[in-house]
């Protein structure tokens, strides 16, 4: 799951013989753009409490949730300067280092969660890793949100022509932009931070997310429909500063790379029992108030979704967008 170095070989460690007793002290802060209360959130609090702990209080990591720190435009900027240590944005947001991230982006890609756990953790999530660390990144580890689901204020989305002329927030990505255009829907980009209002004024119609952050971000209060759809995937790639991985010892190098593998362990799970949990809640929410209508899809209505979106795939096959070997190898892994 993990990184194996500081993807720089030639001057690993040469000094890193320090030992926990001797050595300086490091702060590491972690930016992500989520509520506290999400997979990512909670999976970047036990990496904090893990690897203080580990360290010995040696690194004193601090992590600065829902945008206060970067919003995700920011961020990877931020972390090339070393301005901030760790961040975790989704994988769209990537699109001017790494495009080929926005494989995770394409919509009905992925038959589960295990088969995308599989892509992640075989040869296609190695290749787009390398691709990230060739850029002068350490990329750590993929973390889930989840599936995500369509909301809207203006019309219940049961059939793709229901999406029609509706105002789509979406992530900077291609990907998105070109599924909301497969479905004659009209996509706009907009930071994470402002879908809320963004929603509530009316300025977008309709978005899609995953449960957990429409909870979250009470985005289900400023909708009138939810589409249980799961027609896309929502997670991120943990990158740290190299020049931050690089000033540390090898013993701290090893606790960030435990910290970090015990919390990705565990985020796939957070990401499982939030996403669940937060439905009930928004659920009851929706049944209270009556303000809010949660639709099912049939099979036939998802197979229509699918049908209306699939087919933009090979507008990715040229490499330097996302390219053809990695759908395919996505597709084809077992
Ligand atoms: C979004 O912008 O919708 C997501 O990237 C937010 C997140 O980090 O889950």
């Amino acid at each position: 799951l993990l990184f194996t170095g500081c993807g720089d070989t030639k001057k690993e460690n040469n000094e890193s013989q320090t030992t926990k007793q001797t050595a300086e002290q490091f702060v590491l802060k972690f930016s992500h753009v989520v509520s506290a209360n999400t997979p990512k959130g909670q999976a970047a609090d036990f990496f904090e409490k893990r690897l203080e702990e580990l360290s010995e209080g040696r690194i004193d990591v601090q992590v600065y949730p829902s945008s206060q720190l970067y919003t995700d435009n920011a961020v990877l900027k931020a972390l090339k300067l070393d301005s901030v240590q760790m961040a975790a944005p989704a994988f769209s947001k990537f699109g001017k280092i790494v495009p080929q991230l926005a494989l995770f982006d394409l919509p009905f890609l992925f038959k589960d969660i295990d088969h995308l756990h599989r892509v992640q953790d075989g040869e296609v999530g190695q290749k787009l890793k390398d691709m990230v660390t060739d850029k002068g990144y350490v990329a750590l580890s993929f973390w889930d949100n989840g599936f995500k689901q369509l909301s809207s204020s203006q019309k219940p989305l049961v059939l793709p022509e229901d999406a029609q002329g509706q105002k789509f927030r979406i992530m900077s990505s291609k990907v998105l932009e070109a599924q909301f255009h497969a479905v004659g829907a009209n996509p706009q980009m907009m930071p994470f931070s402002e879908v809320y209002s963004g929603l509530q004024q009316g300025v977008i119609d309709a978005a899609e997310n995953p449960i957990s952050n429409i909870y979250t971000k009470k985005f289900h209060e400023v909708q009138k429909y939810l589409t249980i759809s799961y027609h896309g995937y929502l997670g991120y790639l943990v990158v740290l500063s190299k020049k931050f991985c690089n000033s540390l010892p090898a013993d701290l190098q090893e606790d960030v790379k435990q910290a970090m593998n015990e919390a990705t362990e565990k985020e796939r799970q957070l990401a499982a029992d939030l996403n669940n949990e937060q439905f009930n809640l928004i659920k009851e929410y929706a049944d209270s108030t009556g303000k809010l209508e949660i639709l099912h899809l049939t099979d036939e209505q998802k197979e229509a979704w699918r049908t209306a979106v699939s087919k933009i795939y090979p507008e990715f096959y040229d490499n330097n967008k996302i390219g053809e070997d990695l759908i395919k190898g996505a597709l084809a892994t077992e």
